[in-house]
């Protein structure tokens, strides 16, 4: 334990939040603590969130009831140490960069695939009295969104092909008639058709959570959250976080380098909705078994969001369109958010504009990280994985 335990032991129970030192995990752990339950934190600090040497904002800590494990979630005996007394478990440990995945493909599969079969086979073969578990799992299970064509209905098309975007053509084509879609939102019941190794542990996280809590008994929902934004996202990851890379290049004065025409778009979700979504399932049984969407159910252009930040955090920085594009990436997808407003009552109620403002004024109070991203892209670059 690296951290010890700051507060009494509360009565609403105890819960174990893997990767709880990263983005979404300290949102989730402040509002666990506002609700009532004492917390622990099974996290690696991982280098490439973290930094070289950790470097947690502590004022995000400040004063939860926390107790902290530095361990990593394939390893038993540190999963043995965090699961025993715990009575919720929230698994959000994963390796996250999409375009990373596509190389380092043993080690996303060994973290977030073998990460969650660990903590399963764990919960499977104790004796325990874990109430719930929360999975964090991806919109980019689905890979490309949902669509409607005027001919064929409603479409899911496969991932773009090389060729497609070699010549420019960024839209999906209906896979029926190979005519033009409208963008719809994507419900859960899509089909999941993931475009990227990344996503395919994800997925690969969803049905083992599904099949082994299914079979054991334990209760359990899968969120599938959309692009989350706000205060605490990593400043030194060039690998995922687009809104938080870029506010560092704003800051530094270095163009915004946008992949494709600009038009490609994303569902983005500021980090308190999507924490409340996630304690609001924890709490709520009606919501056991599901799998939900969790997102604003805006799709946004990443040409009007870059252009949006930098007006918000200021500066010269411009947009640069560079045509490029990397493999894997998908064009479009936005959720569809009517099961879990149904379920839990839940709406998000930052828009996108306060959220781009609370991230700015965060992202302002920080040290300025070095930019990685051009040594990212370069990296993809040689491997194939961009152009
Ligand atoms: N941020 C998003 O937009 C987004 C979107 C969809 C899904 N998710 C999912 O939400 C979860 C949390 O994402 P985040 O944005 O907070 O990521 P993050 O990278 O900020 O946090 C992940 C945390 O996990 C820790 N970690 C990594 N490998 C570990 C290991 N082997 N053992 C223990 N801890 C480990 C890291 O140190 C980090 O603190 C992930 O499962 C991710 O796939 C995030
Ligand atoms: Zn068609």
């Amino acid at each position: 334990m690296i951290a010890g335990a700051g507060g009494q032991e509360m009565s609403r129970g105890k819960v174990l939040v893997t990767g709880g030192l990263g983005f979404i995990g300290l949102a989730v752990l402040k509002l666990l603590a506002r609700h009532g339950y004492a917390l622990r934190v099974l996290d690696s600090l991982s280098p490439q969130i973290h930094g070289q040497v950790p470097d947690v904002d502590r004022s995000l800590l400040a004063g939860l009831p926390l107790e902290v494990f530095r361990g990593d979630v394939v390893r038993r005996d540190h999963l043995a140490e965090c699961l025993s007394g715990v009575d919720y478990v929230v698994h959000l440990a994963a390796e996250t960069g999409t375009a990373q995945s596509m190389y380092g493909i043993a080690h996303y599969n060994r973290v977030n695939s073998q990460g969650t079969a660990e903590l399963l086979d764990w919960m499977v073969n104790h004796r325990h009295s874990i109430k719930k578990l929360i999975l964090t799992s991806s919109r980019s299970v689905y890979g490309e969104g949902a669509y409607r064509c005027p001919s064929c209905g409603i479409v899911t098309p496969d991932s773009r092909r090389a060729e497609s975007l070699a010549q420019k053509h960024w839209e999906p084509l209906c896979p029926i008639c190979r005519g033009e879609l409208q963008l719809i939102a994507t419900p859960e019941s899509s089909r999941s058709c993931p475009a990227s190794i990344y996503a395919a542990t994800k997925l690969a996280q969803e049905d083992l959570t599904r099949i082994a809590c299914g079979s054991a008994g334990i209760p359990y929902t899968i969120l599938r959250l959309q692009n989350v934004y706000g205060p605490g996202q990593s400043l030194t990851n060039p690998y995922t976080g687009i809104l938080s890379i870029f506010s560092t290049r704003i800051r530094q004065g270095l163009h915004l380098p946008i992949f494709e025409d600009g038009l490609e778009s994303r569902d983005f979700v500021h980090v308190s909705d999507v924490a409340r979504a996630l304690v609001l399932c924890m709490e709520t049984a009606r919501v056991d078994g599901k799998t939900l969407n969790v997102g604003s159910g805006i799709p946004t252009s990443v040409l009007s969001v870059a252009e949006m930040l930098s007006q918000v955090v200021g500066g010269s920085s411009r947009t640069e369109l560079t045509g490029q594009y990397r493999v894997g990436d998908i064009r479009h997808c936005y959720a569809d958010i009517s099961e879990i407003q149904a379920a839990i009552g839940f709406r998000p109620e930052i828009s996108l504009e306060e959220g781009l403002a609370d991230l700015a004024a965060w992202v302002t109070s920080q040290p300025l990280a070095e930019d990685g991203l051009d040594q990212a892209n370069r990296i993809l670059t040689e491997r194939g994985l961009m152009k």
